[in-house]
């Protein structure tokens, strides 16, 4: 089984597949309220970007296409990447120098796509590919292509029948935007409509800010954006959902990925920003976070906010020391 279960709300033939979707609901143990986790890192390349790229490159290879293309901060990277081998087709993929997690640049290069790393940010990746594909016959698979929406609406779909009904508040990182309007859409299909939660880091709130910000930072490397393409979409998914847009500081994601890793669930840092907010800002009543992506897409970031390694010489004395002290 897969997100095909759907396929007839699916504009494709499901040509190329690695069994995405159906990722578990797992009601939360210690998060306060009726709480449940998303946990969109179980897909096979470790995010919800699968759900998109089965999808957009079935697509593309019905249309014939050689070759994909997209920027990236990493997941969409990863995923293109390991779709692409699927299907045999070329991928090149645009992601800003130094900023991607160590696990997606480890999967973008193992499924042997060419990774070129721009001396820039995300938004001027995007900008660049989005020329590049106006000039030259290679397939975009940035969520700026309506097939990734369709296939990621099918996580509101699953939310809902994995509840027996809708949730009443959907928490949500956002990015570029498109996973938001992906979940509207669904819901909106499903004649579902909880309020959207959407939550950006602080360094990198041009939603919340109402302007588009030229030097996005944050430690959630995934959503290091300052001009979302899915802007209005964003806006207008919030407003008729009567939900909200707020912004969440590095140290409150980072507080709630420990949390999470706490209950066993690890998610990157990204991913924790809608744990963050609904934290932050409270939800209302029956509340579904989505967790975007697998901590291990990022060790770096998990290791430095870890506890020390203990070390220890190799005899019974030292080891009875540092285990049972
Ligand atoms: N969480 C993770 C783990 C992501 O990788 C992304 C986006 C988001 C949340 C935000 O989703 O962009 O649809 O609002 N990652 C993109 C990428 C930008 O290139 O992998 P969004």
């Amino acid at each position: 089984m897969s997100l095909w279960k759907y396929a007839d709300r699916l504009p494709v033939e499901p040509l190329v597949t690695l069994e995405e979707g159906e990722t578990p609901l797992i009601r939360s143990a210690k998060l306060p309220g009726d709480t449940w986790l998303k946990f969109e890192g179980a897909n096979p390349t470790g995010s919800f970007k699968d759900r998109g790229m089965t999808v957009a490159v079935s697509a593309a290879m019905a249309e014939g296409a050689e070759a994909v293309i997209c920027a990236s901060t990493g997941n969409t990277a990863a995923s293109a990447a390991a779709y692409a081998a699927r299907a045999g087709l070329r991928c090149a993929v645009i992601v800003p120098d130094g900023k991607i997690a160590t696990g997606k640049l480890a999967q973008a290069l193992m499924h042997g796509a060419d990774v070129i790393a721009l001396r820039g940010n995300f938004d001027q990746a995007l900008a660049l590919v989005r020329e590049l594909t106006d000039r030259h016959p290679i397939a975009l698979v940035n969520s700026l292509n309506e097939f990734r929406i369709e296939g990621q609406k099918t996580a509101a779909f699953e939310v809902c029948d994995q509840l027996g009904g809708a949730p009443d508040t959907l928490c949500i990182p956002v990015g570029n935007a498109g996973n938001i309007t992906a979940y509207w859409r669904g819901f909106q299909e499903y004649n579902a409509s909880p309020h959207l939660h959407g939550y950006q880091a602080e360094g990198a709130a041009p939603l919340v800010k109402g302007e588009p910000v030229e030097n996005p930072e944050t430690v959630a490397s995934a959503i290091r954006i300052g001009n979302p393409a899915r802007w209005e979409e964003a806006m207008n998914a919030v407003t008729a959902s009567r939900g909200e847009i707020r912004a969440v500081s590095d140290a409150e994601i980072l507080d709630a990925y420990r949390r999470l890793a706490a209950e066993g669930i690890f998610c990157e840092p990204a991913s924790a920003a809608s744990v963050a907010g609904m934290l932050k800002y409270g939800s209302e009543g029956t509340t579904v976070c989505v967790l975007t992506g697998h901590g291990l897409k990022d060790p770096t970031t998990a290791i430095a906010n870890a506890q020390p390694v203990v070390p220890c010489e190799p005899s019974l004395e030292a080891l009875e020391k540092v285990v049972l002290r």
